[in-house]
């Protein structure tokens, strides 16, 4: 028997029906962070395995546990990327871009984690992330927290919240895990196992426990935020003025400690409560310490990325499709040899024009029905009369109208400078 496949699982295709609604936050993406000034850098898939477990940490859920890590035929360890900081912070070394320049980019594409898949959660996903490297103030952290706000707006996303915190310097951290640790020893006993298991290797992520009773316990664990270092209070107010200048709504959430080890400083996430236990749609923060970690010069940086799959869940319905504005049917066999180059004309005239040409023959009757499932407001009818008169018959599918014929002149001329939005608006017009 032929082996059928299906796909690895926690992996999906991104079917046709799907596509528009990709493009649509991809686009919105892209001309957002071009408007602010934001470089697109492409990075390799693959790096070396030590690049994640140095940068992300060796005691991280990602690196212990979620890595798609091989051996290549020289005996290399390769990991597919489960994320995109650490790779841009490699290239931007590598290729010399930080020497005399603060470059600000973005790169977009599929990360893998092999965590246990759910609604929001896959193995293979899909970033749009953002760096910003060589600037140290709390302005930059603002302008990346805007640019996420804008980009909502942009594509009529609505309830998502922002939770900011801040996670020291590096030496008032190492302090408080100390009073963290000690804190959390009392209570050993009311521990569940897995911060039982992550008290000595990585306390602070206990902070971010989801279980109830160790929620209760954490109320009165002492707090980051009544540890910190001058330069980072001060950067955190001057953050939140910022943000209170603009008119960004935010939550301090001093539980907030994000899952990789590189942050520093500012931290934050933009969540929902529309998407259940996977509510974060996109999660960033300042990682000043990385780049000499990385064998590269002191320099500050500070990113995020967003969740591509999560966002697309929030996309309103009417953003979900690219249907086409009309359906060109050609009754008979003159139209029907005649029927592509008279669509290359009005495509040449309507460069906004989405159309989509029959292709098959058969009946006129069958062609509408074919349209009718294109998901096309519109048909245009190219028969023997037509070619003869220079005319096309223009059919609203949507609504009870009669069809009209009309000049192609006229239907070219109506259509010229319309947007894509405006086309079917024109049509309307043009059937008056
Ligand atoms: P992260 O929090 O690991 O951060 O991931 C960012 C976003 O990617 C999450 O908020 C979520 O929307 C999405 N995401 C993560 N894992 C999955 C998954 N398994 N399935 C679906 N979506 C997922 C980072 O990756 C950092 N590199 C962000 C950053 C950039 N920080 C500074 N610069």
């Amino acid at each position: 028997m032929t082996p059928t496949f299906s796909a690895v699982r926690g992996m999906h295709d991104i079917l046709p029906g799907e596509c528009a609604a990709w493009q649509r936050v991809e686009d919105g993406a892209r001309a957002v962070l071009e408007g602010y000034g934001y470089d697109e850098i492409r990075l390799p898939l693959v790096e070396k395995t030590e690049l994640f477990s140095r940068s992300i940490g060796d005691v991280t859920d990602i690196v212990e546990k979620e890595m798609y890590t091989f051996s290549d035929r020289n005996g290399d360890s390769l990991t597919l990327r489960p994320e995109g900081t650490a790779g841009c912070v490699r290239a931007v070394i590598e290729s010399g871009l930080l020497r005399g320049h603060t470059p600000r980019l973005w790169y977009r594409g599929p990360m893998f984690r092999h965590e246990r898949p759910q609604k929001g959660r896959y193995r293979q996903f899909h970033q749009i992330g953002v760096e910003v490297y060589g600037l140290s103030g709390p302005d930059v952290d603002a302008e990346l927290i805007l640019i996420g706000a804008r980009l909502w707006q942009r594509l009529g996303i609505e309830g998502v919240r922002l939770e900011i915190n801040t996670l020291a310097s590096s030496d008032a951290r190492a302090t408080y895990r100390e009073r963290l640790v000690e804190f959390l020893k009392q209570h050993y006993d009311a521990l569940d196992e897995d911060s039982r298991r992550r008290l000595y290797s990585n306390p602070l992520r206990i902070l971010d426990s989801k279980n109830p009773v160790m929620q209760a316990l954490l109320a009165e664990a002492p707090q980051l935020l009544e540890h910190l270092d001058a330069d980072s209070r001060v950067h955190f107010d001057a953050l939140r003025a910022h943000l209170d200048a603009i008119g960004i709504a935010h939550v301090i959430n001093p539980r907030l400690v994000r899952g990789l080890d590189y942050y520093g400083r500012t931290v934050f996430e933009w969540t929902t409560d529309r998407l259940g236990a996977q509510g974060t749609i996109c999660a960033g923060g300042r990682y000043d310490d990385l780049i000499p970690l990385l064998g590269g010069p002191a320099t500050p940086a500070v990113g995020f990325a967003l969740g591509l799959e999560r966002v697309m869940a929030l996309l309103p319905e009417a953003s979900h499709t690219a249907v086409p504005h009309c359906y060109l049917a050609l009754a008979g066999n003159t139209a029907e040899q005649l029927g592509l180059a008279f669509a290359e004309r009005l495509r040449d005239a309507v460069p906004a024009l989405r159309m989509q040409v029959h292709c098959g023959g058969g009946s006129l009757k069958s062609q509408l029905k074919r349209a009718d499932k294109s998901g096309a407001s519109f048909a245009l009818i190219l028969g023997e009369d037509e070619l003869a008169s220079g005319r096309i018959t223009l059919k609203a599918l949507r609504t009870e109208r009669p069809q009209c014929l009309l000049d192609q002149q006229s239907l070219q001329q109506g259509l010229a400078d319309a947007s894509v939005a405006e086309v079917e608006a024109r049509l309307h017009q043009l059937m008056n």
